[in-house]
């Protein structure tokens, strides 16, 4: 394997609080080991489309307590096609990019997985999503400041909830899986988590009814994951109105709200730890391995076992969520 003298860092698929100290993590640790700095812009669409620049220490000064990416992204169809990738390696080579980080989900780690398979370039991933649904890793990069801000919110509309004795039906963002709204039940004191994962299972807005709901409190709040299988927060909310037309109901969807906001502690210590693992793990040989935290250590965990897997909620939660709803 030739030397590595120049890394590429790029940020893909839904951007995610964290990212860009990430971003500043790399660059650093990079620079500080004797490494040139391209930042590439707009995911994958910036190497297809040739939007290179070079990244200097300072490039990154001032950035680490911001939302988003500075890197800006995207999700890119013409990477999804072999002539797209095979443009992204040629703009690759003419950038003397020899290794390439990359900070994303589910989709953009499985697309650095084909491209580094079709065309031999050492690639690390560092898992960014606010989703938290990556396999290998007990935190993604932005999960903590995105169940952070639904603690907030849900804070705020439970005032509203217990002054006009409501039941509220918020829903949360988790397309493949329900890490926040589960949390985020727990952390805001919800009296229920409305989930894909066990939908089949149990009916859980009739059990949410049926239990503590209306004995002892006159206000209710349900989380519910965005999912076709939950029908989401309107579906459960229409539900509501015609089995049980007793209840005052109302809906929040909290959409991308989400998605923004400054990275807590916990978000920007884990993006900057994480930055500095994908350096030592190009410099220890490594390849389409991603980035994972396991006890709070830093691991390396191959793609094959971080991408495309379900990664298991804690079914124990729901009965502790359940317990104390009560
Ligand atoms: O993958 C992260 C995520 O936040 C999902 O939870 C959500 O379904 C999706 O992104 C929405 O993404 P966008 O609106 O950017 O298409």
């Amino acid at each position: 394997m030739a030397a590595i003298k120049t890394i590429g860092v790029l940020t893909s698929g839904g951007d995610a609080p964290g990212m860009n100290a990430a971003i500043r993590a790399v660059t650093r640790s990079a620079i500080f080991n004797g490494f040139k700095v391209k930042g590439i812009y707009r995911g994958y669409k910036g190497l297809v489309d040739d939007e290179i620049v070079d990244l200097q220490t300072q490039s990154v000064s001032g950035i680490m307590h911001h939302g988003g990416t500075i890197l800006k992204t995207a999700r890119c169809k013409e990477f999804m096609t072999v002539e797209g990738r095979k443009q992204a390696y040629e703009n690759m080579k003419k950038h003397d990019i020899d290794a390439l980080v990359v900070i994303g989900g589910d989709g953009s780690l499985s697309g650095a997985q084909q491209f580094a398979k079709e065309f031999d370039i050492p690639i690390v991933g560092i898992p960014g999503t606010i989703d938290n649904d990556l396999s290998g890793t007990d935190h993604t990069i932005g999960y903590d400041t995105a169940l952070n801000t639904i603690m907030w919110c849900v804070d705020r509309i439970r005032d509203t909830a217990s002054s006009h004795e409501r039941l509220f039906i918020i829903e949360v963002m988790g397309r493949e899986s329900s890490f926040l709204a589960l949390n985020g039940a727990l952390a805001s004191g919800a009296e229920a988590a409305i989930i894909p994962e066990i939908a089949s299972k149990v009916d859980q807005l009739s059990e949410l009814i049926q239990s503590g709901f209306r004995k002892s409190k006159n206000s209710s709040i349900a989380l519910v994951a965005e999912s076709p299988v939950t029908g989401g927060a309107m579906g459960v909310a229409e539900r509501v109105k015609k089995e049980f037309p007793q209840y005052n109901v109302r809906v929040t969807i909290l959409g991308h709200l989400q998605r923004g906001g400054s990275p807590t502690a916990q978000d920007r210590i884990l993006a900057s730890r994480m930055g500095a693992a994908a350096i030592d793990a190009l410099m220890e040989g490594q390849r389409n391995i991603m980035i994972g935290d396991d006890d709070e250590k830093m691991i390396y965990v191959p793609f094959s076992k971080a991408i495309r897997h379900t990664k298991t909620i804690d079914t124990d939660l729901l009965d502790v969520l359940h317990r104390l709803s009560i």
